[in-house]
């Protein structure tokens, strides 16, 4: 398996590899299984209420153009694309192939600097929803709501989720403190929960959720609808190294840790022999320069450049710095499958309330 330990710690999930036939079969039978609606499937016009999360790096147009065929819809983070001409030629892609809502994740703090010419973009294509996260979106509201344009944004607890609701938000998406990436602090029911007591507009659950039976503690919390991303980084149409993918299948929950190395707010990472040499804190000068008010703009652009870059060069190329973004919800990862073969999963847990053995504990 090349670079990463096989740990043991997870079963491989028999019948997926060794029984194909048997997947034909639940694959036909969630497939013929009524639509589950809630607020997020009406707002959207698809099947189940499940987002493909935006994922930085991860995400690409073939993803979310599978994700639509399978009823459900994806996002990408638009800082995934270099330039605007990439930008889009991937919105074209997925236009032409599918007339599905899918989403388009934009960074609306002052740490993306192409955030105009990306909105612009976005409000030109007419992209179905947005996902905003970091930052006031404001701007981003203003443009697209006037366009029936959905924006849906990432709030960790109530105080963010009022102010973006009397921006004008169409939707939560409540990040939790099992979420993949910058996650949240609280756990899902109390976050789920203090939203829909506070908040008028619907609720997303984003974080934790592996398989179906987690999908429908959500639902069942208040949630219309789950955004789901580390479950998906090995699918087959995700553009990711082969040993990033098999770390997703073969370490778990309890190998995530939370790293300040990359942009120095906490962010989850797989804990490979590698971060565990390099620490995950950062060092007293880094944290000395983050932290003058003087110079500290600067540094921590220097700091998220190069955590971007240790990023980009681990996700893609064989490398021995292997910093691997993933959240606890890789437990529930058995195997690189397509996309599709991942909803199926999912569904089918929700629709049969079928639980696997995890090793990670819900605190919710
Ligand atoms: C590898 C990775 C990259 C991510 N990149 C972004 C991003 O660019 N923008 C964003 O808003 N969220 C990002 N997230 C967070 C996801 O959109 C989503 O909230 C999270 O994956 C949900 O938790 P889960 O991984 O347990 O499903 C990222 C998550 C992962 C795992």
């Amino acid at each position: 398996m090349g670079k990463v330990p096989n740990l043991g710690i997870k079963p491989v999930h028999s019948a997926l590899l060794l029984q194909p036939l048997l997947l034909y079969f639940y694959l036909i039978k969630v497939y013929t299984v009524q639509k589950i609606e809630t607020e997020l499937t009406s707002m959207l016009g698809i099947d189940y209420p499940i987002i493909m999360a935006p994922m930085f790096l991860v995400s690409n147009a073939q993803m979310v153009i599978e994700a639509c065929h399978a009823g459900i819809t994806g996002a990408i983070p638009a800082l995934n694309y270099r330039n605007d001409a990439d930008f889009r030629k991937a919105l074209t892609e997925i236009k032409s192939a599918t007339n599905k809502a899918f989403g388009i994740n934009l960074i609306a703090n002052k740490s993306n600097l192409r955030l105009d010419e990306q909105l612009k973009t976005c409000v030109e294509f007419r992209v179905p929803f947005i996902i905003t996260s970091l930052g006031s979106p404001q701007k981003i509201i203003d443009a697209c709501k006037p366009l029936g344009i959905k924006v849906f944004c990432d709030v960790i607890g109530e105080l963010h989720a009022k102010k973006v609701e009397e921006m004008g938000a169409d939707a939560l998406i409540a990040v939790n403190n099992e979420a993949g990436g910058h996650a949240g602090k609280i756990a899902p029911r109390l976050l789920i929960t203090t939203l829909k007591k506070h908040c008028k507009i619907p609720v997303i659950s984003a974080g934790g959720v592996g398989d179906g039976t987690q999908m429908k503690k959500m639902l069942d919390y208040g949630a219309c609808g789950i955004s789901v991303g580390s479950p998906f980084i090995a699918s087959n149409e995700s553009p990711v190294s082969n040993d990033y993918k098999m770390a997703c299948v073969h370490y778990g929950a309890k190998d995530i840790v939370m790293t300040t190395k990359l942009s120095g707010t906490p962010c989850t990472v797989i804990n490979t022999d590698y971060v565990k040499k390099v620490g995950t804190e950062q060092n007293w000068v880094e944290r000395f320069l983050n932290h003058n008010k003087k110079i500290k703009k600067w540094s921590k652009m220097v700091t998220y450049y190069k955590g971007m870059k240790t990023l980009e060069r681990a996700a893609f190329g064989a490398t021995y710095q292997t910093m691997w973004c993933a959240g606890p919800s890789i437990e529930y990862v058995h195997a690189i499958r397509p996309v599709k073969e991942i909803v199926a999963e999912l569904l089918e847990g929700y629709i049969e309330g079928k639980s696997k053995p995890i090793a990670h504990a819900h605190n919710s």
